[in-house]
């Protein structure tokens, strides 16, 4: 039986900088947009570079519920095939639990015209309202109802429109991509999100055939076609993990090789830590980040791509916190992305939140203490927290933290880190010194 992993806790020991090398994995959102978009094919997809991590394997789960067959062919590399989808109802207590299970609306709508998936769950970081995705369906000719939590979506056929989104959403453009693919002639999307998993999703619906031109700026067409078919493809990689290991050199005072990664993807996260006096060297696939003395502070708005990514707002909010200074933070994606500042607050954080903004006050040093990680990206900003205080912290709900990172606590340890993971911290706490509060 499996283990319930929904009880493990992080013990980390902090006070050491991270040195060394540590290689990135897959793009855990492009890798999930891209695994349901591969049963739009009946032909086998070979697809490659995919983060064995909580969220990806939900994903697969649910689609083999529907019949999709799944092959691992080893921890990253997986061949999916569709043509024996017998069912476009998809609800599943596993498919409620992950954000991007909309996804398979979208391919399930372009290839069957009709699909019907439960609404999404996926960290609480505010209300993430699903709008244009249903305006984007709508568009494309396909009656759209939501009941019971279920949306559900069907047309005889689909056909090209031109749409504009109201605001800039990475979901609901890929969705809306994903759609129209075999949906009849021209499709525009304006005002689209161009994040890298978009380009990503386009450049894997193009090896399978499709005709999208323009992903990557705010405008894509595409051009339907017949039909799409085998391929092999590897996702790119994780921006927001590379981030978060370029953040854990500056927080730690350490200097880490990040490789495997797209610096282009990355500007936006080596223009703040430069701000904040770190030292970043760009290489072909690699970033070194180097951080010597205190930190400075600064002021940073979370913005779409090109801007400072969001889902990097809680690593740079611990940053900020050690600065010597008063930094601010504002977030303009999500309004409930601020549930790390209690915790940070307990290690001894000096924040105050007003509306959007984080009004930081930075501190020398944190201390250990027992804390909760809130959701993903805030859990692993406080395991960076954590790995940089004095004495001992313990962590709850690291489950969260495993949805996105793949040996996130092996990875960190490879570093220096002193971080273990156990499912009994009563005994750990009477083995060692700390004490459970
Ligand atoms: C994706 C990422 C998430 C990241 C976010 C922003 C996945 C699985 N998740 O989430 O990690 O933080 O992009 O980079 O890839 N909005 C609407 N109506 C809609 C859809 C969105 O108003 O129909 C709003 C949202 O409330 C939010 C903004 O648009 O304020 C951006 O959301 P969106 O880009 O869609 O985020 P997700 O795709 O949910």
């Amino acid at each position: 039986m499996a283990r319930d992993t929904d009880r493990d806790h992080y013990i980390i020991n902090g006070g050491r900088p991270l040195t060394g090398e540590v290689t990135i994995g897959g793009a855990k959102n492009a890798a999930l947009a891209i695994i349901a978009a591969s049963i739009m094919t009946d032909e086998t997809v070979t697809i490659e570079n995919v983060p064995d991590v909580r969220d990806t394997n939900v994903m697969l789960e649910a689609m083999e519920g529907i019949g999709v067959k799944i092959s691992r062919l080893d921890r990253h590399t997986i061949e999916i095939n569709g043509s024996r989808v017998e069912n476009v109802n998809i609800d599943t207590e596993n498919i409620r639990k992950i954000r991007a299970s909309y996804y398979l609306l979208g391919a399930l709508l372009g290839k069957y015209c009709h699909a019907e998936v439960p609404l999404p769950g996926g960290c609480d970081i505010g209300s993430r309202p699903i709008d244009q995705h249903v305006k984007g369906f709508r568009a494309l000719g396909a009656k759209v109802n939501i009941e019971r939590g279920i949306m559900k979506a069907s047309a005889d056929k689909l056909s090209a429109a031109h749409i504009y989104m109201d605001v800039v959403t990475v979901g609901a453009t890929i969705n809306v991509m994903m759609a129209s693919v075999m949906a009849d002639g021209k499709t525009i999307i304006e005002n689209a999100a161009k994040e890298p998993h978009i380009v990503d999703v386009a450049n894997f619906l193009n090896s399978m055939g499709a005709n999208i031109k323009g992903a990557g700026t705010d405008v894509i067409r595409i051009k339907g076609v017949d039909r799409l078919h085998a391929c092999t493809y590897s996702v790119i990689p994780d921006q927001i993990e590379a981030g978060t290991f370029m953040f854990a050199a500056a927080i730690t005072g350490g200097n880490i090789l990040v490789k495997n990664v797209i610096p282009k993807h990355l500007e936006s996260i080596s223009a703040k830590l430069e701000e904040i006096g770190c030292h970043v060297e760009e290489f072909d696939d690699a970033v070194r980040v180097s951080s010597f003395g205190r930190l400075q502070p600064t002021h940073i708005k979370t913005l779409p791509y090109p801007g400072y990514p969001t889902d990097m707002q809680p690593q740079a909010g611990v940053a900020l916190a050690l600065a010597d200074g008063v930094s601010t933070i504002t977030e303009s994606i999500f309004e409930n992305r601020f549930r790390y500042v209690d915790e940070l607050t307990r290690m001894g954080a000096a924040i105050r939140v007003e509306g959007n903004t984080a009004i930081i006050d930075g501190v020398q040093h944190f201390t250990g203490a027992h804390v909760q990680a809130p959701d993903l990206r805030a859990g692993a900003a406080l395991v960076l927290a954590a790995l940089s205080a004095d004495g001992t912290t313990t962590m709850d709900d690291i489950h969260f933290i495993e949805r996105g990172y793949e040996d996130f606590d092996e990875k960190l340890r490879s570093l220096g880190g002193d971080i273990r993971k156990t499912d009994n911290i009563r005994q750990e706490s009477r083995k060692s010194k700390f004490k459970v509060v």
